[in-house]
């Protein structure tokens, strides 16, 4: 089991392992359209959320690929759950690695996201020996997209109207950061 990766420490947060107790709290974002708007997903109701938690906490396995690693990011001090993020696992041989991240629409414009999805590239390249780690998003999701610009990954795809999607055409960008990127932005920030 994973539980070696948990919890993170941030300067502002803790990213820690989800219990089926925060089912409430992340439905409050969850639940939400504006959430929902860019993601696979409509917005879910307090079952699909507890469902959804299982699904996530039963996927955790030891960082192989197919294994999820996801965190509860939460404020140091008051504990409060403000969002997700997490790490999957994908190609085993050429050590890739999928990120996501929500937050709920009362703590954006804070920067915790980017500090929280910052911790999912170190435990990447840094703890779990990931070659490339990448993530997609809508090409409207600008909150989205200038995270990952903020955290120095490189667009690497615009894949214009590739699917439909939520009663439109899709239009989706590919971002990802590479070892040897976050090693010469480790040492250029050091
Ligand atoms: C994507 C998402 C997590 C971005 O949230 P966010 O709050 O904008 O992102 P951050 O936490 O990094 O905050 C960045 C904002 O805080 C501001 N900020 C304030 N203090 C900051 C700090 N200390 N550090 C960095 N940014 C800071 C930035 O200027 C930026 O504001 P801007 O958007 O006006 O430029 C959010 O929009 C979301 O959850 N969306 C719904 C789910 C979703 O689409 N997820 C992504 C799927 S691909």
């Amino acid at each position: 089991m994973s539980l070696q990766y948990y919890p993170i420490e941030t300067g502002r947060l803790v990213l820690r392992r989800f219990t089926l107790d925060d089912a409430p709290a992340m439905h409050a974002y969850v639940s939400l359209p504006e959430v929902a708007r860019y993601m696979m997903w409509e917005p879910l109701s307090l079952e699909e959320t507890r469902a959804r938690l299982e699904r996530w906490l039963g996927s955790e396995g030891d960082a192989e690929e197919g294994d999820n690693l996801s965190f509860a990011i939460t404020l140091k001090g008051s504990g409060e759950l403000v969002g997700d993020c997490g790490l999957g696992f994908r190609n085993k041989a050429a050590r890739q690695a999928e990120i996501g991240f929500s937050l709920n629409p009362a703590h954006q414009g804070k920067g915790y996201a980017t500090e929280a999805v910052g911790e999912m590239l170190r435990l990447g390249f840094e703890r779990c020996n990931r070659h490339r780690i990448y993530a997609r998003c809508d090409a409207r999701n600008d909150g989205s997209w200038r995270l990952m610009e903020r955290l120095g990954m490189r667009r690497e795809a615009h894949f214009r109207e590739h699917a439909l999607f939520k009663g439109g055409w899709d239009d989706e960008f590919y971002y990802a950061m590479l070892e040897d990127e976050w090693r010469a932005q480790q040492e250029g920030a050091a």
